[in-house]
């Protein structure tokens, strides 16, 4: 973070209304009024929140969770127990852990309306915008309605989080004429998404593969999306609606539409001899490379050194690592060209590919993920609120006169 006022300079926010003849009350008002503008936009190093939930240290690639470094996670625990650390802000007993795993078991199925909604939402929405709508329309059957003390607003974390992989799987097993798979209560949450996405249970290396992202994908302190949710939450409006606009900010390809942005970058490139050319003439042509480049990480992306490795060990296992070898090329060339590091999203989307899943359910399992961190910060904000309510600087024209609509001209509203 920087300190003092190097990356700011003085800047002014819009006079309150009234008074603004008097010359003694506008002066007050305006040293009253100075604020720091952000020399970048973006609100790039600004702090819109306090928060117990998770830390990252762009400088040195490091990531926790409630002060659990992201390796250690990632190599010892699984998403329900981060799902109960990020919102117990401790790690379970044994009997907590269980405790949390039958809950999320028990909140995995959907209301009768959400699936019958759902045979509308997979002939005619894409993934990301069927999720969006299928969280704001569970609202409307939610047990708790509209409780918003923070045990009810526990609750309804949990169903969301429970409830997403049921709707991302009955969505693509409609929208490809499949009978949806039901839950399997013996299988844990990752390995029953598998099992009731393609139809057949994973194997333990596959549905480990797929844990591990979750637990890498779960939080992120204050990216695009939780900011978004932070923000509804600070109006007093519901967990459901938080989530909803979550999904929506997610959904952007410079957010976590990234990791489809980037399989498709991997597909287009097709080939291992073709790899070096195509970068070179991305980056010639100005072209984003999907995948890379982060606001905060200077350094490697902590989650991307487990994405790495796991898309060679899974391509190594399926006989095929072309994807891993295209990647590699990819990285090694940006890296040379631009100096940007792969992200989270780069190596995911190779990993995601060799589990099977389909390229445009990528987002949508960031979500899956992240909505256990989303959850948590919008329990956090609602347990410590103050409006979000930041200023604009205001750069338009001043003091324009009102002419009626008879004697606007043409040059006039040029
Ligand atoms: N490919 C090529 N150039 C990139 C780049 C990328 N992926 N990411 C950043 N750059 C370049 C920008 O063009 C810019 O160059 P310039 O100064 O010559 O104009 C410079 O690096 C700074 O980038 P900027 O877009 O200002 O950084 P940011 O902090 O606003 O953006 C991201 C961060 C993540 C939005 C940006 O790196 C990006 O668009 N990456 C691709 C999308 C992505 O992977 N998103 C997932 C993030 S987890």
């Amino acid at each position: 973070m920087r300190h003092g006022l190097q990356g700011y300079r003085r800047g002014r926010s819009d006079l309150p209304g009234g008074n603004q003849q008097r010359p003694d009350v506008v002066k007050w008002i305006e040293a009253f009024e100075e604020v720091l503008v952000p020399d970048k936009g973006g609100l790039e190093e600004v702090v819109a929140a306090q928060t117990k939930l998770s830390d990252i240290d762009g400088k040195l690639g490091r990531l926790s969770y409630v002060g659990y470094d992201i390796h250690d996670l990632a190599d010892h625990s699984t998403f329900e127990e981060v799902v109960y650390l990020l919102h117990h802000l401790r790690l379970p007993t044994q009997d907590e852990l269980e405790g949390m795993e039958e809950q999320l078991i028990a909140d995995r199925e959907v209301s009768g309306f959400l699936s019958d909604l759902m045979t509308t939402l997979a002939a005619q929405t894409s993934p990301m915008s069927m999720l969006r709508t299928s969280v704001s329309a569970a609202s409307a059957h939610d047990p708790d309605g509209w409780e918003h003390d923070d045990a009810a607003n526990l609750r309804k974390a949990i169903r969301l989080i429970a409830m997403t992989p049921t709707l991302i799987a009955t969505y693509h097993r409609l929208r490809t004429d499949q009978d949806p798979v039901p839950s399997n209560p013996k299988l844990p949450h990752a390995a029953n998404f598998l099992n009731m996405l393609l139809g057949e249970e994973p194997d333990q290396e596959a549905a480990h593969a797929l844990d591990v992202t979750l637990v890498l994908y779960a939080d992120h302190t204050m990216n695009a999306s939780t900011f978004t949710a932070r923000v509804i939450a600070s109006t007093l409006s519901d967990m459901h609606s938080a989530i909803t606009g979550a999904i929506a900010a997610l959904k952007g390809p410079l957010h976590g539409g990234a990791n489809e942005e980037a399989f498709k970058m991997l597909e287009d490139i097709g080939d291992v001899d073709n790899a070096e050319r195509w970068i070179h003439d991305a980056l010639e042509r100005k072209q984003k490379i999907m995948g890379f480049g982060h606001r905060v990480y200077k350094t490697e992306d902590p989650r991307a050194t487990h994405l790495r490795r796991l898309s060679r060990e899974l391509g190594e296992r399926a006989g095929d690592t072309r994807w891993y070898e295209i990647s590699s090329i990819v990285e090694k060339v940006v890296m040379e060209e631009k100096g940007l590091y792969p992200n989270v999203d780069f190596y995911a989307a190779s990993v995601y590919h060799s589990l099977g899943i389909p390229t445009d359910l990528m987002t949508p399992i960031f979500a899956l993920a992240r909505v256990a961190g989303w959850t948590a910060h919008v329990r956090e904000q609602y347990n410590d609120n103050r409006l979000i309510r930041p200023e604009s600087e205001y750069i338009g024209p001043n003091d324009q006169p009102y002419l009626p609509i008879a004697e606007r001209t043409d040059e006039a509203a040029s």
